[in-house]
């Protein structure tokens, strides 16, 4: 699958649940409370038929998101599924990271079930390691349960760990050092994402909007220059520097300030609702949900993909300040 602007598509991101046991402000405000009713979320067996139809057109990589993915029950008996489909290599999940250390087995943590059913990579949330300030941003006093978490996928053995933070300025601009070094600690890749208008107006305002340029800076200032890492990527936007005289790897994901941003995209999103996103950062989704239980046939679904693929903007809207009326938590970070 190739768009207009020669971007191949090869990563699909699959919401499995608009749920999640946090409130992240930036992720899902207060306001925005209802979670989708049952019958409207699409059930394994149709995601898996989805990702079966998207892995025919040359999809290659999938990443289990939410809401919290972790919460939807049975999701380990799903996710094995996704890696036994033909032409899918690679398998992630993105998770806050608090049912990480759950036992779900004597001895088996859900880390460890999620790594033993063949998930390769793991992005774990973690904007602060100061309890209190976790428990304000995510509404929950989880930042404990967390840490667990980090330390069970560690011990599963994941071949790839991210720690992924959103920077908010007056919340954890302080929080830049201190979460490098605690993942200089454990050996993990640390991201700092920009963060984007998704939810609603009220989240993102010039006042708390920090720059990774800043972090980035904040970061010099103490080790010294960055150096870039023009050939590593992961499956994202980010961009990556190697901490000078340190094996430390850290990421920059500038959705906001980086012009490039969208350049060498590779993604579509689906909807644990059944909508196909062909950008996070646009107003066009597709609901393929629908044609899908009015018994559209696999070739028709393909088409529909295709579709959804020709209609892929160049680049997200985020910079016109455009607040697309709908909640991160549904879509997938
Ligand atoms: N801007 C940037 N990142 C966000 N995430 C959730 N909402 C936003 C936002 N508005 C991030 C989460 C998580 C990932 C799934 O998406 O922090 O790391
Ligand atoms: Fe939940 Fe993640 Fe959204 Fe926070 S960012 S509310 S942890 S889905």
């Amino acid at each position: 699958m190739e768009d207009h602007f020669g971007h191949r598509i090869s990563y699909l991101r699959v919401s499995v649940t608009d749920r999640c046991n946090e409130r992240c402000a930036y992720c899902m405000p207060q306001e925005l409370q209802e979670w989708l009713p049952r019958p409207e979320i699409l059930s394994y067996e149709e995601t898996l038929r989805l990702i079966r139809i998207a892995a025919d057109l040359g999809v290659t990589k999938i990443r289990i998101t939410g809401g919290e993915p972790l919460t939807r029950r049975d999701i380990v008996d799903f996710i094995r599924q996704v890696p036994r489909i033909p032409g899918i290599r690679d398998v992630g999940v993105s998770t806050n990271g608090t049912l990480l250390a759950r036992e779900i087995a004597p001895n088996l943590t859900t880390a460890g079930a999620v790594r033993a059913v063949g998930v390769r990579s793991l992005n774990i949330s973690l904007d602060t390691l100061d309890r209190n300030v976790y428990a304000q941003i995510t509404g929950r006093d989880f930042l404990p349960a967390v840490f667990q978490g980090i330390e069970a996928s560690v011990a599963a053995g994941f071949e790839q760990i991210k720690l992924n933070t959103v920077l908010m300025r007056g919340r954890n601009e302080d929080q830049i050092i201190p979460l490098l070094e605690f993942a200089a600690s454990q050996n993990l890749i640390l991201r700092f994402i920009e963060m984007m208008p998704v939810s609603t107006t009220a989240v993102l305002s010039e006042q708390n909007f920090l720059p990774v340029a800043e972090a980035k800076h904040a970061i010099e200032a103490r080790y010294g220059n960055l150096i870039p890492e023009p050939t590593f990527h992961t499956n994202g936007p980010a961009t990556y520097y190697q901490i000078p005289g340190r094996e430390q790897r850290i990421g920059f994901i500038g959705a906001m300030t980086n012009l490039h941003f969208c350049d060498s995209c590779n993604k579509l999103r689906l909807t644990c609702d059944g909508k196909l996103r062909p950008c996070l950062g646009s107003y066009l989704e597709f609901d393929i949900i629908k044609p899908m239980r009015d018994g559209a046939t696999d070739d028709e679904l393909r088409q529909f993909f295709l579709d959804v693929v020709d209609r892929k903007p160049q680049q997200h809207d985020f910079r016109e300040n455009y607040q697309p009326n709908r909640k991160m938590i549904a879509i997938g970070g």
